[in-house]
Protein backbone atom coordinates (compact mmCIF):
# COMPACT_ATOMS: atom_id res chain seq x y z
CA UNK A 1 0.00 0.00 0.00
CA UNK A 2 1.69 3.48 -1.14
CA UNK A 3 0.51 6.39 1.18
CA UNK A 4 0.38 9.75 -0.03
CA UNK A 5 0.34 12.34 2.60
CA UNK A 6 -1.09 15.40 1.59
CA UNK A 7 -1.53 18.78 3.80
CA UNK A 8 -5.39 19.04 3.45
CA UNK A 9 -8.80 17.88 1.71
CA UNK A 10 -8.34 20.49 -1.07
CA UNK A 11 -4.86 18.68 -1.78
CA UNK A 12 -6.34 15.27 -1.57
CA UNK A 13 -8.86 16.01 -3.91
CA UNK A 14 -6.55 17.89 -6.16
CA UNK A 15 -4.09 14.65 -6.40
CA UNK A 16 -6.55 12.36 -6.68
CA UNK A 17 -7.98 14.30 -9.75
CA UNK A 18 -4.76 14.31 -11.36
CA UNK A 19 -4.08 10.73 -11.15
CA UNK A 20 -7.85 10.13 -12.52
CA UNK A 21 -7.27 12.45 -15.44
CA UNK A 22 -3.58 10.89 -16.14
CA UNK A 23 -5.49 7.44 -16.42
CA UNK A 24 -8.06 8.84 -18.66
CA UNK A 25 -5.64 11.06 -20.99
CA UNK A 26 -2.98 7.92 -21.79
CA UNK A 27 -5.90 5.33 -22.28
CA UNK A 28 -8.21 4.65 -25.49
CA UNK A 29 -10.22 3.12 -23.29
CA UNK A 30 -10.78 3.31 -19.03
CA UNK A 31 -13.57 1.75 -16.92
CA UNK A 32 -13.61 3.37 -13.64
CA UNK A 33 -15.13 2.47 -10.55
CA UNK A 34 -16.12 5.77 -8.75
CA UNK A 35 -17.37 6.81 -5.07
CA UNK A 36 -20.07 8.86 -3.88
CA UNK A 37 -20.34 10.74 -0.29
CA UNK A 38 -18.56 13.80 0.78
CA UNK A 39 -15.10 12.48 0.65
CA UNK A 40 -14.77 12.91 -3.36
CA UNK A 41 -16.99 16.21 -4.44
CA UNK A 42 -13.70 18.38 -4.73
CA UNK A 43 -11.68 15.74 -6.91
CA UNK A 44 -14.82 16.06 -8.73
CA UNK A 45 -14.59 19.38 -9.34
CA UNK A 46 -11.16 19.47 -9.98
CA UNK A 47 -11.37 16.74 -12.68
CA UNK A 48 -14.33 18.03 -14.42
CA UNK A 49 -12.25 21.04 -14.62
CA UNK A 50 -9.30 19.71 -16.25
CA UNK A 51 -11.07 17.35 -18.49
CA UNK A 52 -13.05 20.28 -19.67
CA UNK A 53 -9.88 22.51 -20.10
CA UNK A 54 -8.37 19.81 -22.11
CA UNK A 55 -11.52 18.95 -24.26
CA UNK A 56 -11.00 15.19 -22.93
CA UNK A 57 -12.45 12.91 -25.62
CA UNK A 58 -14.92 10.89 -23.17
CA UNK A 59 -16.59 8.16 -25.43
CA UNK A 60 -14.65 5.64 -24.24
CA UNK A 61 -14.78 6.15 -20.36
CA UNK A 62 -17.02 3.91 -18.46
CA UNK A 63 -18.10 4.05 -14.95
CA UNK A 64 -19.61 1.93 -12.68
CA UNK A 65 -20.46 3.45 -8.92
CA UNK A 66 -19.81 1.28 -6.23
CA UNK A 67 -23.27 1.35 -4.12
CA UNK A 68 -26.67 2.93 -4.25
CA UNK A 69 -29.78 3.15 -1.17
CA UNK A 70 -32.24 0.54 -1.88
CA UNK A 71 -35.94 2.29 -2.55
CA UNK A 72 -34.52 5.35 -3.85
CA UNK A 73 -35.04 6.54 -7.28
CA UNK A 74 -32.44 7.92 -9.55
CA UNK A 75 -34.55 11.27 -9.13
CA UNK A 76 -34.34 11.25 -5.42
CA UNK A 77 -32.44 13.87 -4.52
CA UNK A 78 -30.38 11.95 -2.00
CA UNK A 79 -29.61 9.02 -4.53
CA UNK A 80 -26.01 8.32 -5.64
CA UNK A 81 -27.69 8.08 -8.72
CA UNK A 82 -28.72 11.70 -8.75
CA UNK A 83 -25.65 12.64 -6.65
CA UNK A 84 -23.35 11.59 -9.60
CA UNK A 85 -25.29 13.39 -12.27
CA UNK A 86 -25.28 16.38 -10.64
CA UNK A 87 -21.85 16.49 -9.28
CA UNK A 88 -19.84 14.91 -12.35
CA UNK A 89 -21.73 13.06 -14.93
CA UNK A 90 -23.48 16.46 -15.78
CA UNK A 91 -20.34 19.00 -15.99
CA UNK A 92 -18.54 16.82 -18.58
CA UNK A 93 -19.52 14.77 -21.81
CA UNK A 94 -19.23 11.57 -20.76
CA UNK A 95 -22.34 9.76 -22.80
CA UNK A 96 -24.64 9.29 -19.91
CA UNK A 97 -25.05 5.12 -21.20
CA UNK A 98 -21.55 4.78 -20.41
CA UNK A 99 -22.46 5.58 -16.56
CA UNK A 100 -23.34 2.66 -14.34
CA UNK A 101 -24.86 2.95 -10.58
CA UNK A 102 -26.40 -0.23 -9.21
CA UNK A 103 -30.52 0.30 -9.59
CA UNK A 104 -32.06 0.65 -6.13
CA UNK A 105 -35.46 0.03 -7.09
CA UNK A 106 -35.01 -3.14 -8.53
CA UNK A 107 -37.91 -5.34 -8.27
CA UNK A 108 -35.56 -8.21 -7.82
CA UNK A 109 -32.31 -6.79 -5.72
CA UNK A 110 -30.13 -10.64 -6.01
CA UNK A 111 -31.03 -9.81 -9.77
CA UNK A 112 -29.43 -6.50 -9.90
CA UNK A 113 -26.49 -7.77 -7.87
CA UNK A 114 -25.46 -10.30 -9.83
CA UNK A 115 -26.34 -8.52 -13.30
CA UNK A 116 -23.89 -5.66 -12.10
CA UNK A 117 -20.83 -8.02 -11.57
CA UNK A 118 -21.96 -9.34 -14.80
CA UNK A 119 -21.78 -6.13 -16.30
CA UNK A 120 -18.43 -5.14 -14.56
CA UNK A 121 -17.09 -8.53 -16.48
CA UNK A 122 -18.49 -7.62 -19.88
CA UNK A 123 -16.80 -4.18 -19.44
CA UNK A 124 -13.54 -5.74 -19.25
CA UNK A 125 -13.44 -5.57 -15.42
CA UNK A 126 -12.29 -2.00 -13.44
CA UNK A 127 -8.97 -0.45 -14.34
CA UNK A 128 -9.20 2.21 -11.96
CA UNK A 129 -11.63 2.59 -8.42
CA UNK A 130 -11.86 5.55 -6.49
CA UNK A 131 -13.05 4.76 -2.83
CA UNK A 132 -14.29 6.86 0.41
CA UNK A 133 -13.67 4.80 3.77
CA UNK A 134 -16.57 4.97 6.71
CA UNK A 135 -15.50 5.72 10.22
CA UNK A 136 -16.45 2.12 10.81
CA UNK A 137 -13.75 1.04 8.02
CA UNK A 138 -16.18 0.35 5.50
CA UNK A 139 -15.79 0.62 1.84
CA UNK A 140 -18.73 0.72 -0.55
CA UNK A 141 -21.29 -0.24 1.84
CA UNK A 142 -18.79 -3.29 2.74
CA UNK A 143 -19.77 -2.72 6.75
CA UNK A 144 -18.20 -4.62 9.61
CA UNK A 145 -18.34 -8.54 9.12
CA UNK A 146 -19.13 -8.43 5.35
CA UNK A 147 -17.17 -11.59 4.06
CA UNK A 148 -14.68 -10.95 2.16
CA UNK A 149 -15.79 -13.41 -0.81
CA UNK A 150 -19.06 -11.57 -1.65
CA UNK A 151 -19.75 -10.09 -4.48
CA UNK A 152 -22.74 -7.43 -5.63
CA UNK A 153 -25.30 -7.65 -2.58
CA UNK A 154 -27.90 -6.39 -0.68
CA UNK A 155 -26.37 -5.37 2.82
CA UNK A 156 -28.27 -3.94 5.86
CA UNK A 157 -26.19 -0.08 7.09
CA UNK A 158 -25.03 0.03 10.37
CA UNK A 159 -26.45 2.59 12.64
CA UNK A 160 -23.24 4.19 12.28
CA UNK A 161 -23.45 4.71 8.71
CA UNK A 162 -27.18 6.01 8.66
CA UNK A 163 -25.81 7.98 11.40
CA UNK A 164 -23.06 9.39 9.35
CA UNK A 165 -25.24 9.83 6.28
CA UNK A 166 -28.34 11.15 7.76
CA UNK A 167 -26.91 14.58 7.16
CA UNK A 168 -28.26 13.91 3.41
CA UNK A 169 -31.84 13.56 4.32
CA UNK A 170 -33.97 15.44 6.26
CA UNK A 171 -34.66 13.49 9.12
CA UNK A 172 -32.91 10.24 10.44
CA UNK A 173 -35.96 8.61 9.45
CA UNK A 174 -35.81 8.83 6.04
CA UNK A 175 -31.92 7.20 5.17
CA UNK A 176 -32.81 3.73 3.77
CA UNK A 177 -31.68 0.96 5.70
CA UNK A 178 -30.81 -1.11 2.84
CA UNK A 179 -28.34 -1.05 0.04
CA UNK A 180 -27.17 -2.50 -2.83
CA UNK A 181 -23.17 -2.42 -2.69
CA UNK A 182 -20.07 -4.12 -4.86
CA UNK A 183 -18.93 -6.94 -2.80
CA UNK A 184 -15.05 -6.68 -1.59
CA UNK A 185 -14.31 -9.61 -3.96
CA UNK A 186 -15.84 -7.49 -7.17
CA UNK A 187 -13.63 -4.12 -5.64
CA UNK A 188 -10.63 -6.34 -5.20
CA UNK A 189 -10.08 -7.20 -8.70
CA UNK A 190 -9.73 -4.00 -9.50
CA UNK A 191 -6.39 -3.35 -11.52
CA UNK A 192 -5.77 -0.39 -9.38
CA UNK A 193 -7.07 1.40 -6.57
CA UNK A 194 -6.80 4.93 -4.96
CA UNK A 195 -8.12 5.65 -1.63
CA UNK A 196 -8.84 8.90 0.27
CA UNK A 197 -9.60 10.17 3.24
CA UNK A 198 -9.55 13.62 4.96
CA UNK A 199 -10.27 14.61 8.26
CA UNK A 200 -9.98 13.19 12.14
CA UNK A 201 -12.93 11.26 12.38
CA UNK A 202 -11.15 8.71 9.66
CA UNK A 203 -7.80 8.05 11.82
CA UNK A 204 -8.68 5.12 12.88
CA UNK A 205 -9.71 3.19 10.29
CA UNK A 206 -7.03 4.42 8.25
CA UNK A 207 -4.75 3.33 10.96
CA UNK A 208 -6.21 -0.19 10.94
CA UNK A 209 -6.77 -0.30 6.83
CA UNK A 210 -3.02 0.48 6.54
CA UNK A 211 -1.35 -1.42 10.25
CA UNK A 212 -4.10 -3.09 11.38
CA UNK A 213 -4.79 -7.03 10.95
CA UNK A 214 -6.53 -8.18 7.93
CA UNK A 215 -10.03 -9.04 9.20
CA UNK A 216 -13.74 -8.67 7.95
CA UNK A 217 -14.24 -6.26 11.17
CA UNK A 218 -12.28 -3.72 9.53
CA UNK A 219 -13.03 -4.77 5.71
CA UNK A 220 -10.84 -2.19 4.53
CA UNK A 221 -7.79 -4.01 5.65
CA UNK A 222 -8.53 -6.43 2.78
CA UNK A 223 -6.52 -3.89 0.49
CA UNK A 224 -3.54 -4.89 2.07
CA UNK A 225 -3.60 -7.82 -0.06
CA UNK A 226 -4.26 -5.84 -2.99
CA UNK A 227 -0.80 -4.87 -5.17
CA UNK A 228 -1.90 -1.50 -6.35
CA UNK A 229 -3.24 0.43 -3.64
CA UNK A 230 -2.91 4.10 -3.56
CA UNK A 231 -3.84 5.71 -0.36
CA UNK A 232 -4.52 9.67 -0.63
CA UNK A 233 -4.89 11.13 2.73
CA UNK A 234 -4.33 14.58 4.60
CA UNK A 235 -2.82 15.23 8.08
CA UNK A 236 -5.73 15.15 9.94
CA UNK A 237 -6.64 11.29 8.92
CA UNK A 238 -3.16 9.73 9.32
P1 LIG B 1 -17.86 10.16 3.26
O1 LIG B 1 -18.19 8.63 3.23
O2 LIG B 1 -17.00 10.43 2.08
O3 LIG B 1 -19.19 10.86 3.14
O4 LIG B 1 -17.17 10.43 4.54
C1 LIG B 1 -17.17 7.74 2.93
C2 LIG B 1 -17.68 6.34 3.06
O5 LIG B 1 -18.58 6.10 3.88
O6 LIG B 1 -17.16 5.47 2.34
Amino acid sequence: MDTIKVNNYDEMSKKCAEKVFEKISSSNRVVLGLPTGGTPEKMYDYLAEMLNENGADLSNVYTVNLDEYVGLSGEHIASYRNYMNTVFFDKVTIPKENTNVPNGLAEDLKKEASAYDQLIEDLGGIDLMVMGIGRNGHIAFNEPGTSFTEGTHVTDLTEDTIEANSRYFDAYEDVPKQALTMGLHTMMKSEAIILLASGEGKKDAVEKMINGEVTEELPASILQKHENVTVIADEDAL
